[in-house]
């Protein structure tokens, strides 16, 4: 187990042990999956940027897709079918490290075809914990004579992509659910490295999914919709312009407060913002605090229970779930405040010399 590097830091109080890049270089990650053949299952955002960053590291690359969009995808990104480029059967016969980043509701449609191909000594992975910890509801049973590892990049597969092309690296958790080589757990923090993580820290399978199934519909995307929306709303009813309820609720939130609150926190934000903001602010969060507290709770009650696996599930098997997505998706995009924010983000100047 390497042990250069890595650290224990202190987490607001508590000590946790991080990995980070320099623990993994290329020839180290070379040595580690010198024998090995990752095939990538799915090429949505997160399958085709792992498997890019992957490529460019130099590793033993293929892919299992079937016929559609992905297919033509990867072989526009080149890859080749018959040489690095399979059906998901072919692939998983061919790899040693199975990469199951079909969409969720796909893995469970999908393990019937992969399972036979999850044979002794293999390494099955995951970026997610969901068809592992709902395997109830999944059937996701591995074998076990195989690792079962997870590495989950912690955002967007776009900016996995970036940052890796950039230099940089997205930050990442990774964690064992089976470790039938006595290795998993270093392969686990070699694979994070590899697909493009920048740092890792430790997790569970259990506790991946239910943090981010609860981020994912809170903060990152669900709550943060619902919060722009509802105070775009109390402006437009009060006779403010689209453009000012937009500028004032989003614009100026993502172009000028939210980057300086992830180079510096929001204790700096408070500190250095005029007093009049500083007292309402401080003023302020407590009621939305008190408003928010009791979603936050029944939304992790319905990730803890189930609930939200089982209706992704339901919703994303349907034959026909992407023109379902699609239609309420579009109603997002057709509602005034993203219109408006068409208009105010063509006015960006950088935007106006392209
Ligand atoms: N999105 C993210 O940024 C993100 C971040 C962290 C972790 N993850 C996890 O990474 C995994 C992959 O996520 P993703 O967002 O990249 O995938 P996704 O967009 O949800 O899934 C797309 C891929 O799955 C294929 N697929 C779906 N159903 C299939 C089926 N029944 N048979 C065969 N192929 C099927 C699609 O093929 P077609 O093109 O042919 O439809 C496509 O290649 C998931 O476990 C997800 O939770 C995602």
């Amino acid at each position: 187990m390497a042990t250069r590097g890595v650290k224990t830091l202190d987490f607001g109080g508590t000590k946790e042990i991080v990995y980070e890049r320099a623990d993994f270089p290329k020839a180290k990650l070379h040595q580690i999956f010198k024998d090995d053949t990752f095939a990538v299952m799915g090429y949505g955002t997160q399958g085709r940027a792992q498997a890019l960053n992957l490529r460019d590291n130099g590793l033993k690359v293929i892919l299992g897709l079937r016929e559609g969009p992905s297919f033509e995808l990867a072989k526009e990104d080149g890859f080749v079918p018959g040489e690095n480029l399979f059906s998901i059967p072919e692939a998983a016969q061919k790899a040693s490290v199975i990469m199951y980043l079909l969409s969720d509701a796909g893995q469970k449609t999908g393990w019937d075809t992969i399972k036979p191909f999850v044979t002794t000594g293999k390494t099955l992975y995951f970026s997610h914990g969901f068809s592992i910890v709902f395997s109830d509801q999944t059937g996701v049973v591995p074998p076990p004579d195989v690792d079962v590892i997870l590495a989950a990049p912690k955002g967007s597969g776009t900016s996995v992509r970036r940052l890796f092309l950039e230099g940089k690296g997205i930050n990442g958790s990774i964690a064992v659910w089976q470790d039938h080589s006595g290795k998993a757990h270093e392969r686990a923090c070699a694979m994070g490295v590899a697909i493009g993580c920048g740092y890792l820290y430790e997790t569970t399978f259990q506790k991946e999914v239910l943090s981010d199934l609860t981020g994912e519909r809170g903060i990152l995307m669900g709550a943060i919709q619902g919060l722009f929306r509802a105070q775009y709303d109390v402006l437009r009813s009060k006779g403010h312009s689209p453009s000012e309820a937009f500028n004032e609720t989003v614009e100026e939130a993502t172009q000028s407060l939210y980057p300086l609150i992830a180079e510096n926190g929001m204790d700096w934000m408070y500190a250095n913002c005029s007093t009049t903001a500083q007292r309402g602010a401080l003023d302020w969060w407590r009621p939305f605090y008190d408003a928010s507290l009791p979603v936050f709770q029944k939304l992790y009650h319905s990730v803890e229970t189930g609930e939200e696996t089982r209706r992704s599930l339901e919703s994303n098997s349907r034959k026909d779930y992407k023109q379902q997505l699609e239609e309420e998706l579009r109603q997002i995009r057709d509602s005034e405040m993203w219109r408006a924010g068409q208009t105010v983000r063509s006015l960006r100047p950088e935007r106006q010399s392209k």
